[in-house]
């Protein structure tokens, strides 16, 4: 048997012992249950230390499974899947009644995604039942990139995890709510807006998106992905506190790159024992769509983002 299929062999025979499944997918790790098992979908939010209020994204194996669990399923939603999945799109429908409250919160809506990772794709398959899974993070900490990383945040007991290696993108799916006619992204991610507005456009409806701070509830708290030294998003050395020791993130120029290794450039910067941390923004990503994402991200996990007062 092979590494893989040993690890599925294993993280199936966890699943019957009670245990959730870290999943690796090209976003970040999933921390997951399968959607019809309430009492381990309320351990995702013991064990992450996840308010009630913050629904989780619920991955499915193709495009069939989540016709499945969605109440109306537009054209304009088997445009996007047929476009970007198995990928880091995430699409907020109205969920079918098979969809407990519990993973939405209680809101009438789910959300969907196919991910575009091997042995997860695999692991979906095989359980033949669709999971539920935030980030496998504790609670507005740093997102998970590595197998190695889930295993820190949490025990052996309570999470099996399926090594599947670094995540590609790195960051989180792109959060697009198709409601009626009314569609708009939620969460910015790496499918940017323009090729989201490539698809939606062609079938006839406006892109629009989500401004504000009030809980939808996507990934939009204020505080999200931090380090534990507070950082500081700087376009020069001058905008740092005075009599602090940094540690310095330099991310590569490019954002497809940069994506790929923020939240590891975050754990190094927690692990580095300074005082604050200082990352450098180049003034020309303000202006270039392929680092909003990546951006948003930033800011979210800033302590002070220099560059925004300028
Ligand atoms: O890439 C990803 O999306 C990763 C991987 C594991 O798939 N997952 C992820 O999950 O980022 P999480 O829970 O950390 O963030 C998902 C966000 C949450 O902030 C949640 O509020 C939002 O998705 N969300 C989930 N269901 C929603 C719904 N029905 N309406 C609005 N927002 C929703
Ligand atoms: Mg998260």
């Amino acid at each position: 048997m092979s590494e893989d299929q040993k690890q599925l062999e294993q993280a199936l025979a966890a699943l019957q012992d009670g245990k959730l499944i870290g999943l690796p997918t090209e976003t970040v790790y999933g921390l997951a249950a399968p959607i019809d098992q309430p009492e381990l979908i309320e351990k995702i939010f013991h064990v992450k230390e996840r308010p009630f209020f913050d629904p989780l994204i619920v991955h499915v194996a193709d495009v069939s499974q989540a016709k499945q669990l969605a109440r109306e399923w537009p054209d304009v939603a088997e445009a996007l899947a047929k476009t970007f999945w198995p990928g880091p799109l995430t699409l907020v429908l109205p969920k079918a009644e098979s969809v407990s409250d519990l993973i939405t919160s209680g809101l009438p809506t789910v959300g969907l995604r196919a991910p575009a990772h091997d042995l997860a794709r695999e692991f979906l398959q095989r359980a033949g039942v669709a999971f539920a899974a935030p980030s496998a993070n504790k609670f507005s900490k740093t997102s998970p990139t590595s197998a190695n990383d889930v295993g820190s945040a949490f025990s052996e007991e309570d999470v099996f995890v399926l090594d599947g290696g670094a995540c590609e993108v790195g960051i989180e799916s792109t959060i697009v709510e198709i409601n009626k006619d009314k569609v708009r992204i939620l969460r910015p991610g790496m499918i940017s807006k323009s090729q989201l507005q490539a698809v939606v456009e062609s079938r006839g409806y406006a892109l629009n998106v989500f401004e504000g701070d009030n809980v939808v509830a996507p990934g939009q708290m204020k505080e999200h992905y931090r380090p534990d030294v507070p950082l500081y998003a700087v376009t020069d050395a001058s905008d740092l506190p005075k009599g602090q020791t940094v540690h310095w993130i330099e991310l590569p120029d490019d954002a497809v790159l940069a994506a790929r290794v923020l939240y590891k450039s975050f754990r190094e910067a927690s692990a580095s024992g300074k005082d604050v941390c200082a990352l450098h923004v180049d003034s020309s990503w303000l202006k270039n769509e392929s680092w909003e994402a990546v951006l948003n991200r930033i800011r979210k996990a800033a302590a002070h983002f220099a560059p925004l007062k300028l």
